[in-house]
């Protein structure tokens, strides 16, 4: 007779109470033999999550929200590896996540949070309502932290698939718009200088077929915002607040913007929400980015392709970005010495040289017609 790993691991969880009503189905893996430090160590994850308010609120969340109405599990195998090529996971990566699941598997607070994860983006799928955010996990919980939210996608990867089945979305554009998932661990590697998953709230926007890769640019299913709302009707266009809307996003590590990939990606987005989302009709399309900041202008050459891009919107007002924005973005980390920063191009130069300057950047906020 096989011993069940996990038979006394409830009995196991030292700290307070826990609210959780029910356990969910914790798969057993007979791959590993566990000891019951790992299992004492793991089951605290809960415990040390809650010291954080922003994770206490969402354990509860979650914790309400019950387990999901359907099976989900996390494939393996062969079907594992399928899906980290889906999400275009990067190859170096790949032995870690491999390594990485026993403790998922193991682990029975971190298989009921990552169930639950699950379940709340299903509760959201192609609605634009987000679900509560996905706070990177502190790395007090383990080596897996900044790598757990990959389990989630993972797993919700033949939810993605079905939904964009159901509408009709051709396979080569769910391939690429995954493919975010493993280009934001390249941007992990920019911005931290180590491995994992730089921005797991972004990410909750993909597997909920929320947002689209079209060409350069990303499509995200929006709803216009009041500043945007005023600003629209002020010019006389007849559309409102809460009126449907594209957001528009640059992902990194795909090269420059040049001015036709951009129409180019616009004339692929006016089809494809057509055609998919017949329903939801989109006559406007808004950015929030580091890009739109209008004192760009007093330092790029007049062929940029970011003031080409700006030129596109009509401007609001500044967005509440800040210095860190265009550092992470240009440079990556933002605790190195501007000194030390390179210069080897006019947008570098723009960056460092406005901040040494005493300025700020801000960022902008615009919008426009399709
Ligand atoms: C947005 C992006 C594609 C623009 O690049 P681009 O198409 O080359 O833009 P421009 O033509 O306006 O570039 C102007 C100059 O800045 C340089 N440049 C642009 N982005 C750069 C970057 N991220 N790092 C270093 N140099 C950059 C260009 O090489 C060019 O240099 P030059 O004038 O010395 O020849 C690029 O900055 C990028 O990939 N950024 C990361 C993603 C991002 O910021 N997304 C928005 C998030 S809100």
């Amino acid at each position: 007779m096989r011993t069940d790993p996990f038979a006394n691991a409830e009995a196991q969880v030292i700290g307070p109470a826990r609210p959780y009503r029910q356990r969910d189905h914790i798969p057993v893996t007979h791959q590993h033999i566990f000891t019951m430090e790992c299992i004492l160590t793991a089951s605290r994850i809960i415990e040390i999550l809650r010291e954080d308010q922003h994770f206490a609120t969402w354990l509860d969340y979650l914790d309400e929200i019950g387990p999901p109405p359907v099976a989900i599990s996390l494939v393996d195998g062969d079907a594992f590896m399928a899906a980290l090529a889906d999400l275009d996971v990067p190859v170096d990566d790949i032995e870690t996540l491999i390594s990485l699941r026993f403790q998922i598997e193991s682990d029975p607070d971190l298989w009921w949070i990552l169930v639950r994860a699950v379940h709340s983006l299903l509760l959201r799928m192609d609605i634009v309502d987000s679900p509560p955010g996905f706070h990177p996990m502190p790395i007090a919980i383990g080596p897996i932290a900044p790598f757990f939210y990959v389990y989630v996608f993972v797993m919700m990867l033949a939810h993605t698939k079905a939904l964009h089945h159901r509408r009709s979305i051709p396979e080569v554009i769910t391939i690429a718009t995954m493919a975010d998932i493993g280009r934001n661990m390249l941007v992990h590697r920019k911005w931290h200088g180590t491995h994992g998953l730089a921005a797991p709230d972004w990410l909750t926007l993909h597997p909920r077929g929320m947002i689209y890769q079209l060409g350069r640019l990303q499509f995200e299913r929006s709803d216009i915002d009041k500043t945007t709302g005023n600003a629209i009707a002020a010019v006389g266009l007849p559309y409102r607040t809460g009126d449907s809307c594209l957001s528009i996003h640059i992902p990194d590590f795909m090269g420059s913007m040049s001015a036709a990939a951009c129409d180019d990606s616009f004339h692929q987005a006016s089809i494809f929400f057509a055609d998919h989302f017949p329903e939801e009709e989109f006559h406007i399309a808004v950015c929030n980015s580091w890009l739109l900041d209008k004192q760009l202008k007093d330092y790029l050459k007049p062929a940029s392709n970011v003031l080409s891009f700006q030129s596109r919107f009509r401007q609001i007002r500044p967005a509440e970005w800040n210095n860190d924005g265009p550092i992470r973005f240009v440079f990556g980390p933002i605790d190195e010495p501007l000194e030390s920063l390179p210069q080897d191009t006019s947008i570098q130069r723009a960056v460092v040289s406005h901040i040494q300057a005493g300025r700020s950047w801000h960022g902008g906020m615009g919008w426009m017609e399709l």
